[in-house]
């Protein structure tokens, strides 16, 4: 028996490799016109950067991570999200020196190790940007809007935004606290994972898996409670943006995201669409203002979102979006003979060249074969090329749906195409 792909991973073969680089160029034009310039990562980094970027009492870090040691004996882990190596490489690279906000995108595979099921893989891609500078209300809401106009130009309609804000340094303190105080006298009522995140960091715990739809759970305080009054005016401010633009929201109090490093405005985009992708987040992101502390460089705080191509993938599926690219027709060139084989090559450079696309036959020198070959590639145009057409510096075109044939001069070749004649 051959091998098989890796539990979790895909192959993306012909128009369903094409659709994934579709949706990435537009993805990254539209972020352009936010004004995100492309930066590029490795696909792996030291374990360390997502250990101390993403956090450690969360379920990346402590159970999704493919770390493995290097031959040279240092910890290695394949990236589980693009945060952490973002800003790795600005620290390293020291753009946070460069005048105003610094605002990068990014396009990648990812890699975790969940449990594979509709819309969760092992290896992923993600879409993503991050902005680094003085992060305003007003950027937050730009942010949003740059994920969601994203969606909409992929033709995504069944999606909903959910928001919520996690505070300030000082009212993620003062909820921790408030969670822990209600959380101890039910902590028998917890799984093992949450026991341990009761004292490392009880938010985690709105966010887990297996205890996140209980009672207990729904029943926590909110965070409203907690938050400091600049929190609670950062976020009012948030929200009228997105009035203004009018991008609808709903408020999720439970809303805490997966990773460690979020302060502030968080937010989700769901998918509303009544199947296999139901309640999965297409995207989320949110500020996070210690992270590029906590990877050795100055205390600048950066905002973004990352969003899920294959979620998008089937959510386009699922709506019945049609191709973003299809495979171009191509001319088929048919020789009939070995030289003119030959000659079809100089001819199929040429014309690729002028923008055509090309196919011929690479063994084949009589006819009906390569007729086959122009009917499975559904070419409109077949260029037949024998003798007296290398004699006469022409070509014989035939146009495969009306059957027409004529002899066009090999210098006329490209205007006759371009006028599709
Ligand atoms: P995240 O919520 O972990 O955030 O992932 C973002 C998106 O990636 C998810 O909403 C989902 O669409 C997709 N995704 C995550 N895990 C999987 C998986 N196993 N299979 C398929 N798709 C998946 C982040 O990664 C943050 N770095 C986002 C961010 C950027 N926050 C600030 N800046």
């Amino acid at each position: 028996m051959g091998y098989q792909k890796i539990k979790g991973t895909q192959d993306f073969i012909g128009e369903r490799a094409l659709s994934l680089a579709s949706i990435r160029d537009r993805l990254v034009a539209g972020a352009e016109r936010f004004g995100y310039l492309p930066i590029m990562t490795p696909l792996f980094e030291a374990t360390e950067v997502f250990v101390r970027g993403v956090g450690e009492g969360t379920d990346v870090v402590t159970k999704e991570m493919y770390t493995f040691e290097d031959k040279g004996g240092r910890s290695i882990t394949l990236r589980p999200e693009g945060t952490a190596a973002v800003v790795r490489a600005v620290v390293e690279n020291k753009l946070y020196a460069l005048p105003g906000l610094k605002k990068y995108c990014y396009f990648g595979p990812m890699f975790r190790y969940e449990r594979p099921q509709a819309g969760r893989f092992r290896e992923f891609h993600q879409f993503g940007v991050e902005a680094f500078g003085e992060i305003t209300p007003a950027c937050d809401v730009d942010v949003i809007a740059c994920a969601w106009e994203g969606l909409k130009s992929l033709g995504i309609t069944d999606m909903v935004l959910k928001i919520n804000t996690i505070g300030d340094f000082a009212s993620r303190e003062a909820y921790s606290a408030a969670l822990r105080e209600y959380f101890t006298p039910h902590e028998a009522e917890l799984c093992e994972d949450c026991r341990n995140r009761l004292a490392k960091n009880p938010l985690r715990i709105l966010d887990c898996k297996v205890d996140g739809d209980s009672a207990l759970v729904r029943n926590a305080p909110a965070i409203a409670s907690s938050l400091s009054s600049e929190a609670k005016s950062y976020f009012a401010e948030v929200k009228d943006g997105l009035t203004a633009l009018g991008i609808p929201f709903v408020i999720d109090p439970t809303l805490v995201r997966g990773l460690d490093y979020y302060t502030g405005c968080v937010f989700e985009i769901q998918s509303t669409h009544e199947d296999a992708l139901k309640g999965l987040a297409l995207g989320g992101g949110g500020k996070y203002s210690g992270l590029m502390k906590s990877l050795g460089g100055p205390d600048v705080p950066g905002i973004g979102y990352a969003l899920g191509i294959e979620r998008i993938m089937t959510a386009r599926e699922l709506l019945a979006r049609p191709a973003l690219a299809t495979p171009a027709r191509p001319l088929v060139i048919a020789s009939l003979d070995p030289a003119s084989r030959t000659h079809a090559l100089v001819l199929a450079r040429d014309l690729r060249a002028a923008g055509f696309t090309v196919e011929l036959d690479y063994s084949a020198t009589s006819l009906k074969p390569q007729f086959r070959l122009a009917e499975r590639l559904g070419a409109q145009r077949l260029i037949i090329i024998g003798e007296a057409e290398r004699d006469s510096a022409t070509v014989t075109l035939k146009d495969l749906t009306t059957g027409m044939q004529e002899t066009v001069r090999e210098a006329d070749l490209v205007k006759t195409l371009r006028e599709g004649k």
